[in-house]
């Protein structure tokens, strides 16, 4: 069976998708710096070999090419705090550009040609139309998408010039957490909506700001596609399989193509935890678009790949689950 090396494997995506890995039988090998991930759920949890390390040290990724038989890398390991990277985009461009720049070059030196990489429909900035498709034009407006956007674009070079074949997922609202309760979303610190209101109801937060309440929406609050990490993990899972059998370079938008908005949200996650949630309403946040949501069809069409988890209470639900006993 191959083996995978997945970046950024203690993180919250990367871990799904290491779970995935292993159910499916492969040979997993997660490479983090721990900067944002932690070593227990790959190494207690998983029980799937951590080097602890960063992927822009070269040495380190030689040795890991020369020592193990890698097919393929999954690379999840980026920063990811928008906020953070307008602050400071040289972070963000040295970790998620050069640092991935560096990754690929290793690969490339091991003869090693098949990349999955994690990308975000951040890229596609305000959208121009709804639900967005692969083909809507490209304008990010942060230093971390347009990190992003930078890589997809040496990846497209990289299959010109040297034959390294990629899958490119733009992942939509990544929410939920394994249904078994091994895993879940841990970031510190925490920016994504779910999990902030799931620790308001856990009384770790005081309340939750709503920012925006007069978008052209039903409820007036900003609409987003939540997609459930397990279903995420599942088409990393597909996509590998299709380069594993010769598929040529491809990008595909992971969402669940219906949206909700923050209020409906934070209403669900006080009928699924039973507790009151104080909110606090408010102005818009510059750059916010009122509506994101995507179309996967491309992804359902070539991968084969249906999300299973398309419901908001239900991602909410597994998300409690893991947030309860991971705050006990
Ligand atoms: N969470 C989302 O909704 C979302 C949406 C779109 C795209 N993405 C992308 O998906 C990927 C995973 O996101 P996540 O939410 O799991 O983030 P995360 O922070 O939980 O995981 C990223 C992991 O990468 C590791 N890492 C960072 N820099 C590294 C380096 N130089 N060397 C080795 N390890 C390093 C961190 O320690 C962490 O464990 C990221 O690339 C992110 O940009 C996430």
């Amino acid at each position: 069976m191959s083996t995978i090396l997945v970046t950024g494997g203690a993180g919250y995506i990367g871990s799904h998708a290491v779970l995935a890995l292993k159910n499916a039988g492969y040979e997993v090998i997660v490479l983090d710096n721990l900067s944002n991930g932690h070593r227990e759920l790959v190494e207690d949890v998983l029980q799937i070999k951590l080097i602890v390390g960063d992927m822009s040290d070269r040495a380190l990724l030689d040795n890991i090419f020369s020592t193990h038989s890698i097919e393929a890398v999954m690379h999840f390991a980026a920063y990811i705090a928008v906020g953070e990277s307008v602050t400071d985009p040289a972070k963000y461009y040295q970790n998620n550009v050069a640092g991935t720049l560096t990754l690929l070059e290793a690969m490339l030196a091991a003869s090693v040609k098949k990349f999955i990489f994690s990308s975000t429909c951040a890229l596609y900035g305000v959208p121009k139309f709804v639900p967005l498709t692969e083909e809507h034009p490209q304008d990010p407006i942060s230093p971390y998408a347009t990190s992003k956007w930078m890589v997809e674009r040496i990846l497209s070079d990289f299959d010109t010039a040297y034959n390294l074949k990629s899958v490119r997922f733009r992942y939509f609202n990544a929410a939920g957490a394994d249904p078994n309760g091994l895993l879940g979303e841990d970031h510190e610190p925490e920016t994504h909506l779910i999990p902030l209101v799931l620790l308001a109801a856990l009384g770790k937060r005081e309340s939750i700001f709503i920012f925006g309440t007069d978008y052209p929406t039903p409820d007036g609050t900003c609409i987003r596609d939540y997609i459930h990490v397990t279903d995420l993990a599942q088409a990393h899972i597909l996509g590998l399989e299709y380069l594993l059998k010769g598929g040529e370079s491809e990008v595909f938008n992971l969402g669940n193509g219906s949206g909700f908005s923050v209020r409906e949200v934070i209403e669900t996650a006080q009928e699924v935890t039973g507790k009151e949630i104080k909110i606090e309403e408010r102005d818009r946040r510059p750059g916010d678009p009122p509506i994101l949501v995507g179309s996967s069809d491309k992804a359902t069409k070539v991968l084969g790949w249906h999300p299973q988890y398309p419901n908001v209470k239900e991602i909410l639900t597994h998300a409690w689950q893991w947030h309860q006993r991971r705050h006990r």
